[in-house]
C-alpha cells in the first residue's frame, strides 16, 4: 500500500520535526536541495491549523527557496523552517519566545551547516541575534550586532522593480514601468509590504491597502492610502495585485474572476496548492501578467547571501536586486515565444540553472 504523502510533490532532503513539551510548539525544518549550496531560508513563527499543515507549509517553502536561489543566481540551495506556535505570536511572552529561539537554535546547530536560517514572518533580526547565542548558522542579525539587519526592504525594493517590470509588459502606465496614477493594492503592510506601498505612492500610484491589523491600516491610511476589507482583496478593482501577507492568495476560481491586469508580490507560494489548481494558465488565457513570487521577492535572499556569504557591500546587493526587473523580462519573453505560464518559463529557467549545477 502506498502512503499517502503530506505533501504530493516533496522531493526534498530532509525533514526534522520536533516538539517541546515545555512551550508546546513544533519545530519543522525542510532541506529540499543542497545542490547549489547549503540550504538557506527563513524561519515562519505562526500558528498552524495541524502539524501536518506545519510541514506541509515548511516543504513547499523550502522548495519554493530551491528555485528562488537558482533563478537569483545564489550558491546556494533551498529549506526552510516553521514553528508552529500553541498561540498567536502577540501572546508568546518573552520568557517562551526566548526558549522557543533557543530550541529551534539547537535544531539548526544540529544539522551542523546543511541549513542556514533567517528571518521571515513572525521572526525578526533580533531573533536572530539570540539564534547567534546558540548557533552560527543564522543570518540577518541586526544592525546593532554587526549583522546586516533582515532583508525585508531588499525584499521590498526587488519586489517594486518586479511591478515596474510587469506594469510595462502588461503595457500599462507610460509603457516603461511607470506606475503613476496606477491603481495598487498591497495585501499585508508588514516588513516587506508596508515599504512596497510606499515605494509605490512615492512614484505616484492611487495606493488601497489591506491587512488584518487596523493599526497598519490606519497608518497607511494616515499617509493618504484607501484601505479595503481583507475579505475583498481579491474582488477589488485595481492595475496591480501585490500579495504580501502570507501565501495561497490564487486558486484557479480566484484566477477567473481577479479584477486586475497584474499581480506582483512578495508572498511566497502566491498559487495555492503548488499551482496544482492551474492558477497560472488561467491568469496567462485572461491576459493577467504574472511575475512569479520566488523572482519577484527574492531581493531578501540575495541581500542574506550576498552580504552574509558572499562579501557584497550594500550597493552591491542594490544593484543585483534591481537585476529582477532583467530577469522578469526575459521570464515573459520566454512565456510569450513557448506559450507557457510566466510560472512555467520561470521554474524552466531555476531548473536548467540546477541541471548545469549537477
Ligand atoms: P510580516 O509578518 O512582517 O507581514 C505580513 C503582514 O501580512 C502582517 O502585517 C499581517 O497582519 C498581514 N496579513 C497576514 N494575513 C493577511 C491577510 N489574510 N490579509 C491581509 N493581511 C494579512 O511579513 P513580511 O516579512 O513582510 O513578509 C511578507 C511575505 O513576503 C511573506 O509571505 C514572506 O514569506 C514573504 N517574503 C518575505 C521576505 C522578507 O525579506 N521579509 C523575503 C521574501 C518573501
Ligand atoms: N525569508 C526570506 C525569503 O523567503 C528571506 C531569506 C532568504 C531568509 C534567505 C533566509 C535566507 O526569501
Amino acid at each position: 500500500m502506498d502512503i499517502q504523502p503530506v505533501v504530493p510533490s516533496w522531493d526534498g532532503e530532509l525533514c526534522s520535526v520536533r516538539f517541546d513539551r515545555e512551550t508546546g510548539a513544533w519545530f519543522v525544518i525542510a532541506v529540499h536541495s543542497t545542490r547549489l549550496g547549503p540550504a538557506s531560508g527563513g524561519t515562519r513563527a505562526m500558528v498552524y491549523p495541524s502539524v501536518g499543515d506545519a510541514v506541509a507549509d515548511a516543504t513547499r517553502l523550502a522548495a519554493a527557496m530551491t528555485t528562488k536561489m537558482a533563478v537569483a543566481g545564489l550558491p546556494m540551495g533551498g529549506g526552510k523552517s516553521v514553528i508552529a506556535l500553541p498561540v498567536p505570536r502577540a501572546a508568546v511572552d518573552g520568557t517562551r519566545w526566548r526558549r522557543i529561539l533557543q530550541v529551534h537554535a539547537a535544531n539548526v546547530q544540529q544539522l551542523g551547516g546543511t541549513y542556514t536560517t533567517g528571518p521571515d514572518i513572525g521572526t525578526s533580526s533580533a531573533d536572530m541575534d539570540v539564534l547567534r547565542e546558540t548557533t552560527a548558522f543564522a543570518f540577518g542579525r541586526s544592525v546593532a550586532t554587526g549583522g546586516p539587519g533582515s532583508g525585508a526592504p531588499a525584499t521590498a525594493l526587488g519586489v517594486f522593480t518586479a511591478v515596474r517590470a510587469a506594469v510595462a509588459e502588461a503595457g500599462l502606465g507610460d509603457g516603461n514601468g511607470g506606475v503613476a496614477g496606477l491603481r495598487i493594492l498591497v495585501q499585508g503592510l508588514g516588513a516587506v509590504g508596508a515599504r512596497v506601498a510606499e515605494l509605490a505612492a512615492e512614484a505616484g500610484a492611487e495606493l488601497l491597502v489591506t491587512d488584518l491589523d487596523p493599526e497598519r491600516c490606519a497608518a497607511a491610511a494616515a499617509r493618504g492610502a484607501r484601505v479595503v476589507s481583507p475579505a475583498d482583496v481579491t474582488r477589488t478593482r485595481c492595475d496591480v495585485l501585490v500579495p504580501c501577507a502570507t501565501g495561497g492568495l490564487v486558486d484557479a476560481r480566484v484566477a477567473r474572476t481577479l479584477p486586475c491586469a497584474v499581480v506582483a508580490g512578495a508572498a511566497n507560494n502566491q498559487l495555492a496548492d503548488g499551482d496544482r489548481s492551474g492558477a497560472a494558465r488561467v491568469l496567462t488565457r485572461r491576459g493577467i501578467v504574472y511575475a512569479p513570487d520566488f523572482v519577484a521577492n527574492s531581493g531578501g535572499a540575495i541581500h542574506i547571501v550576498g552580504r552574509e556569504v558572499l562579501g557584497w557591500t550594500e550597493d552591491q546587493v542594490t544593484r543585483r536586486t534591481l537585476q529582477i526587473g532583467r530577469t522578469l523580462h526575459r521570464v515573459f519573453a520566454d512565456a510569450r515565444a513557448y506559450g507557457i505560464t510566466t510560472e512555467q518559463a520561470a521554474r524552466d529557467l531555476a531548473a536548467r540553472r540546477l541541471a548545469d549545477a549537477a
